[in-house]
Order: structure tokens, then C-alpha cells, then sequence
């Protein structure tokens, strides 16, 4: 063990990113109104390029006129290889009031990108005196970025999320497939005559895990695009969950129940979690360090994984 603590991930709920294109005004509310913790206003890949000035304009103006309770609002920004997000960048930081809470960087492939829309963030928050620093939140969905995932969750201290982008990931690795996330086809064993289906995104999902549970950000799942499909988006929430994820993204209303479901502890996880930390008690009083618990071993890091599950729904429940 290091004797470097892990630090502890932002405090609040992140179970679901619900997207809208900033071009579609009238999904605006709608969001405002959803059930997701986050809300993400998209600037980039879901906007025409004609579009995107109209789109900047409609985002901010939704920031500063809708209603969006306590929900986390998040803006994603086009990525640092076009011309567009410096003035996503500017028009945001001087236009939109206090209320947005974080922007998204797309794409991104090493720490120095994220340093380089911090130095600019950090000059337009001096000049315009604004009273609450922006948050940053990431895309890890290239070749690059995967390859570099540590050096960026160290990037920043504005850097609050990292979430895994399953299509331009699949793109620039070259990937075998067309599919967003889930289950791919000819990725799969073969045993004694029958298929087995293994996870082409696990191995990045770990390291993404990794990467932020060293610098205290949180790891997100990204989109599930088969918006039809939910034993397949609720399979793959469900991987993401076991393997240290925190949340998944929503990219229709549809999934937003789905990810909310996944991502808070059932009823009986926090009960038996309630029991494993009573269990220890009594174990310690008698001065135990590891005990049984209905037939199994349970000690002291079992006493952290619970730890873990009690905050979480106590956070979830505010
Ligand atoms: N947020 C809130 N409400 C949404 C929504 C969203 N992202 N997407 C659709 N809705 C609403 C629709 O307006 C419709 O509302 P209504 O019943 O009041 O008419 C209802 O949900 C059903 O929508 P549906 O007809 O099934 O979908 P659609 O054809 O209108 O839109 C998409 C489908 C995929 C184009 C749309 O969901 C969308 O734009 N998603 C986000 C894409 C995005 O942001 N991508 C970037 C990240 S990968
Ligand atoms: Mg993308």
C-alpha cells in the first residue's frame, strides 16, 4: 500500500448524463425536467457544423433562462482540433452566468489539452472576476487518450469526471465494428461448440477506473447507442457497475431510468452492507479482525467496500 490515501471522488450523484443537442431548443426543459443528475448541452458532434454558432447561442441562453433545480449542467465543447472551441469556450465563460457548473473537453489525448483550455478558462475567470471556478469533465475515446489516461486524470484541478466515448474510441482504434458500447458480434470464444460472448470495451473501462480512482475523479460510462435496447444498455450498466463506474451517459429519456436503476445500491446491497459493517463491530469488540458473515468471509476491506456502497446511497439520497 502507498501511504499516499486515495483521495476521495467528488460528492455528488453522477448515475446519469442525460445529452441534447444545444441545437434542439426544445429539448431543453425537457431535460431540465428529466430524472438525470447531469445534464449535458452538446456544442459538438451531435451540431451540424452550420449549426454551431446558432447552437452556442441557444445553449447559453438556456443556461441563464431555464430552471435546472439542482441538477450538475455541463456543456460539451467542440473538440481542441477544430475552429470552434475557442469560442465555446470564450462565449461560455463570459456570457453564461454562474449556473453552469462544468464544461466537457471531447477527445482528448494528453494532459497538455486539457492544460491548454485551463490556461484559457483561467484568464477569461480573472478578467471577468467570476466568483465560482468551472469544473472540467472528459472524453477518453481515442487511441491517444486511453494510451495516456493517467497523465490526464492528473491534468487538472478543475477535472471533477472522465467518461469513456465507446464510437470515436472504437473509430480511432480501429475497431471491427459500428456499434456505440455493448455487445459486439464477433467478439466472442468458442468452446465445445458454443459462443461465448466476451467485452471488447473492458480492458479500457479498467484503466479508465484506474486512472480516476487514483486522482479522485469520477469514471462514467458513455453512450449506449441502441436507444431500443434496454436488456442491452441495462447489461452493459451493469458491467460498468461491477468493474468501479459511477455512471452511464443517457442519449435518449428512455435510459435515464435504466442508468438510475443501475447505479443506485439496491435495497438489499445496502442492507447487507449495513450488516457486513455490524458484523465487524462485534468482531472488533471481541477483537477480531476478519468474522463470518452468512457463510462467508468477510474483514477488514470488506468493511471499505461497504463503506462504500452506505455513501453512495446516502449521497444519492442527499
Ligand atoms: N432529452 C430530453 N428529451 C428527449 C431527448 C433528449 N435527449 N431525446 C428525445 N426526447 C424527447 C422527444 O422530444 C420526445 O418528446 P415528446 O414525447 O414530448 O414528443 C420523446 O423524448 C420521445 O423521443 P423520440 O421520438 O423517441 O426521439 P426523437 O426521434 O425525437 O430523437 C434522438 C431521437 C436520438 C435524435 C434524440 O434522442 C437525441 O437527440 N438524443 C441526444 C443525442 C446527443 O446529444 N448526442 C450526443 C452525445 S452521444
Ligand atoms: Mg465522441
Amino acid at each position: 500500500m502507498s501511504f499516499r490515501l486515495q483521495p476521495p471522488t467528488p460528492a455528488r450523484p453522477n448515475r446519469c448524463q442525460l445529452f441534447g443537442p444545444g441545437s434542439n431548443v426544445k429539448l431543453f426543459e425537457k431535460m431540465a425536467g428529466s430524472a438525470a443528475d447531469v445534464i449535458n448541452i452538446d456544442l459538438e458532434d451531435s451540431v451540424a457544423p452550420s449549426d454551431k454558432d446558432v447552437a452556442r447561442r441557444n445553449t447559453i441562453a438556456a443556461i441563464n433562462e431555464v430552471d435546472w433545480g439542482r441538477k450538475t449542467l455541463s456543456v460539451r465543447i467542440n473538440g481542441l482540433d477544430t475552429g470552434w472551441w475557442y469560442r465555446d469556450v470564450v462565449d461560455l465563460l463570459e456570457q453564461a452566468g454562474d449556473r453552469l457548473d462544468q464544461i466537457m473537453i471531447p477527445k482528448v489525448g494528453c494532459a497538455a489539452d486539457v492544460y491548454a483550455v485551463d490556461a484559457l478558462v483561467t484568464a477569461i475567470e480573472r478578467a471577468k472576476a467570476r466568483p465560482r471556478p468551472i469544473g472540467f469533465e472528459v472524453i477518453i475515446e481515442s487511441a491517444a487518450g486511453i494510451s495516456h489516461v493517467e497523465e490526464i486524470a492528473a491534468s487538472s484541478p478543475r477535472l471533477s469526471a472522465m467518461s469513456l466515448g465507446a464510437a470515436d474510441f472504437a473509430a480511432s482504434m480501429g475497431m471491427a465494428t459500428t456499434g456505440i458500447g455493448g455487445t459486439q458480434e464477433t467478439y466472442y470464444m468458442h468452446h465445445e461448440g458454443a459462443k461465448y460472448w466476451a467485452d471488447p470495451w473492458h480492458w479500457a473501462q479498467a484503466a479508465i477506473v484506474a486512472a480516476c480512482r487514483t486522482h479522485g475523479i469520477l469514471p462514467v460510462d458513455g453512450p449506449f447507442g441502441d436507444f431500443s435496447d434496454d436488456e442491452g444498455f441495462r447489461a452493459q450498466a451493469l458491467r460498468s457497475a461491477t468493474l468501479g463506474m459511477v455512471g452511464k451517459w443517457a442519449i435518449h429519456p428512455k435510459q435515464i431510468a435504466l442508468a438510475n436503476e443501475v447505479f443506485t445500491p439496491s435495497e438489499a446491497a445496502v442492507t447487507e452492507a449495513r450488516e457486513i459493517l455490524a458484523a465487524m463491530e462485534e468482531a472488533k469488540a471481541r477483537g477480531e479482525g476478519a468474522t463470518t458473515y452468512k457463510g462467508r468471509l468477510v474483514d477488514i476491506a470488506s468493511i471499505k467496500q461497504a463503506e462504500g456502497i452506505v455513501r453512495q446511497i446516502e449521497l444519492i439520497n442527499g
